[in-house]
């Protein structure tokens, strides 16, 4: 059985993640779940009512539900730690405006789950800037294996697809292995290089190279930008999918001859700068990532290698930002 932490699980994300996991999206139509929602105390009765209608809508796999407002009991024996908790992003402001506030949760956070959630629990991070807040965790969390911190790309990933889909009017299901390449904030690079529809490659469908090195990776780039424009919200109901998505994934596997985007730990590959959560192309088996490699022919061309190192530029500083601001 498995146990979830899902903190700042009164907000939206939490709210649409929780009945995806309990009716079996996350981890398959045969797994039990035990949810650990997690919220700050002011949302506590809020936090309560999404129990008191977790329990009203009867899922048959919903095995359990705690809701707190004490982050031992949320971490304590979890095998899953989806980190949904931070300081909200708003209209006009950019991810680092929000890095001061939530880097100190999440190196608090950090001790919780490495002295209580279980043997090689597994930690998703969603919230704000997620690249450097796994980083931070993993940093203050040293007993938990670095393999097993990761941020959510997967988001930008899947709206890659989308805009392919649309662009083509496919089906968004035959769009394989785009990627998103670096930090979950505008300075990602969507790359269709490698991607296909029904096997043929992108490249050759959309014969409009200023559209793909254009606008295509500027609305993957901005859309989180956008929905907060239009919401007047972050977006809640995607996140919460494409985190099912990662972790499903990640858990049972990537299928065969596809590839999807995690942001994990950088070992160097693609000259990557070691020691950065970066989002990459990897396939998952045994509920292991490995990083797709360069010999499996995914080569990487001038006006990409400029786009890689561009994001990792930036992570590089948002990481020497988080760090002052934790000093
Ligand atoms: C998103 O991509 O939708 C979220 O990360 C919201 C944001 O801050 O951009």
């Amino acid at each position: 059985m498995f146990e979830r932490d899902f903190s700042g699980f009164s907000g939206q994300i939490g709210y649409a993640l929780v009945p995806m996991v309990a009716r079996g999206v996350m981890l398959g139509a045969d797994q039990p779940v035990i949810l650990h929602m997690l919220d700050i105390p002011p949302a506590a009765e809020a936090l309560n009512g999404v129990k008191m209608e977790l329990v009203d809508a009867a899922f048959p796999l919903l095995k359990g539900v705690v809701a707190t407002t004490d982050v031992i009991e949320a971490c304590t024996g979890v095998s899953i730690a989806v980190m949904v908790g931070g300081f909200p992003r708003k209209e006009g402001m950019e991810r680092k405006d929000v890095m001061s506030k939530n880097v100190s949760i999440y190196k608090s956070q950090a001790s919780a789950l490495e002295k209580h959630a279980a043997a090689n629990c597994k930690v998703l991070v969603v919230a704000n800037p997620a690249n450097t807040n796994a980083l931070i965790l993993k940093e203050f969390a040293p007993s938990i294996p670095e393999r097993n911190i990761t941020c959510l790309t997967r988001l930008d990933h899947n709206r890659a697809l989308g805009q392919i889909s649309e662009r083509l009017n496919v089906q968004v299901s035959d769009v394989k292995n785009a990627i998103i390449w670096g930090n979950h904030s505008s300075s990602q690079y969507p790359d269709v290089n490698h991607a296909t529809v029904a096997g043929k490659p992108v490249k050759q469908l959309i014969n409009d190279d200023a559209w793909l090195s254009g606008e295509f990776i500027a609305t993957v780039q901005q859309r989180g930008a956008a929905i907060i424009k239009a919401r007047k919200l972050s977006s809640a109901l995607s996140a919460a999918s494409s985190a099912c998505d990662h972790i499903r994934d990640w858990v049972l596997g990537t299928p065969e001859g596809t590839w999807v985007s995690m942001g994990v730990y950088s070992d160097g590959s693609y000259n990557v700068p070691a020691g950065l959560i970066y989002s990459f192309p990897v396939t998952c088996r045994n509920g292991e990532w490995t990083i797709v490699q360069g010999k499996s022919g995914l080569s990487i061309d001038e006006f990409s290698r400029k786009k890689l190192d561009a994001t990792a530029e930036e992570l590089s500083e948002e990481k020497a930002l988080a760090y002052s601001c934790l000093s």
